[in-house]
């Protein structure tokens, strides 16, 4: 049971492939909390069919688009406002996806139009959202827009390849799109920066178990969860965080200003 945080609230969640996603869990506590939302994800994402048993449990209808189709959007956006019978208060990107991190292509060797799918997908669509959305005039007032990134934004990890750009390119577009929609009609863009969290778009980047280990043991709270992340989200939809905007919010047990930890100096320190 929640506690009305976002009672009355209506809005559109993208990217839940299966439990384990972090749209999924948030979709989860959204309904929860008294939230009303569309569920939507690409047409082939959705053939597992994983997301009518989410949409059952949360009472939400299931529009499929291809979030780097204009034209998808622009169906999902108007239909979701008639669903829904109103304008948009939040909207979770949870969006992920490199071919050639799928793939395997070394970093020296990237696929240049694979790269452009990246940047696409991850980064792009997320402009592409709201550009729609805007244009639509979907947006309530006060409303709230999230997508999820990663540190390799900031910090290299070799095994993220092509993703650290699309990471970097989908903060600066909520620092770009949060100006123009806050002056415009105060609402709010911002990203999350989640821990390594293990789900499908998590584990298939190289060496994803052995820096999700390094990750716990360099984060004096541990590793966040995909559940403590969609916590997080509900917060940044309802009315508590208004006036948070254009950030890329840290939230990852510490890990980000973590120099080292003492798990991290007992892991190290040779066994006599
Ligand atoms: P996930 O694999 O469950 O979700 C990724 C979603 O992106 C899937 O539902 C997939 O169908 C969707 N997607 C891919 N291409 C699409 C397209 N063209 N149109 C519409 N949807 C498309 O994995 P997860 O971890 O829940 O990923 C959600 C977000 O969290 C992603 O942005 C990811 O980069 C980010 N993130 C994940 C971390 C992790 O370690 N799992 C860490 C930090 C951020």
């Amino acid at each position: 049971m929640g506690n009305n945080l976002l009672k009355g609230k209506r809005g559109i969640i993208f990217g839940a492939l299966d439990e384990n996603s972090i749209a999924w869990k948030t979709a989860e506590k959204v309904f929860d909390e008294g939230g009303k939302f569309v569920l939507t994800n690409a047409p082939i994402a959705m053939r597992m069919g994983k997301i009518n048993e989410l949409a059952k449990k949360c009472k939400a209808e299931i529009i499929p688009a291809d979030a780097t189709s204009v034209e998808d959007l622009e169906n999902l956006v108007s239909k979701s406002v008639e669903i829904l019978g109103g304008k948009l208060d939040f909207i979770l990107h949870s969006i992920g996806m490199s071919p050639n991190v799928r793939k395997g292509r070394d970093y020296g060797d990237l696929n240049y139009e694979w790269m452009h799918k990246s940047l696409d997908v991850s980064g792009i669509s997320f402009h592409k959202v709201m550009q729609v959305a805007e244009k639509q005039d979907a947006l309530s007032e006060w409303g709230s827009i999230i997508a999820l990134s990663y540190i390799a934004a900031q910090r290299t990890y070799p095994g993220y390849s092509d993703m650290a750009q699309a990471k970097a390119l989908l903060e600066s577009i909520a620092r770009s799109y949060g100006s123009r929609l806050g002056s415009m009609k105060n609402i709010r863009v911002n990203t999350i920066s989640q821990s390594p969290t293990v789900t499908t778009a998590g584990s298939g980047v190289g060496g994803f178990d052995v820096f999700i280990d390094f990750a716990e043991k360099m984060s004096p709270l541990g590793n966040a969860t995909a559940e403590d992340c969609a916590n997080y989200i509900i917060v940044m939809f309802s009315d508590y965080t208004r006036k948070v905007t254009m950030q890329n919010l840290m939230h990852d047990g510490g890990f980000s200003t973590s120099g080292i930890t003492d798990a991290l100096v007992e892991s190290l320190t040779p066994k006599e």
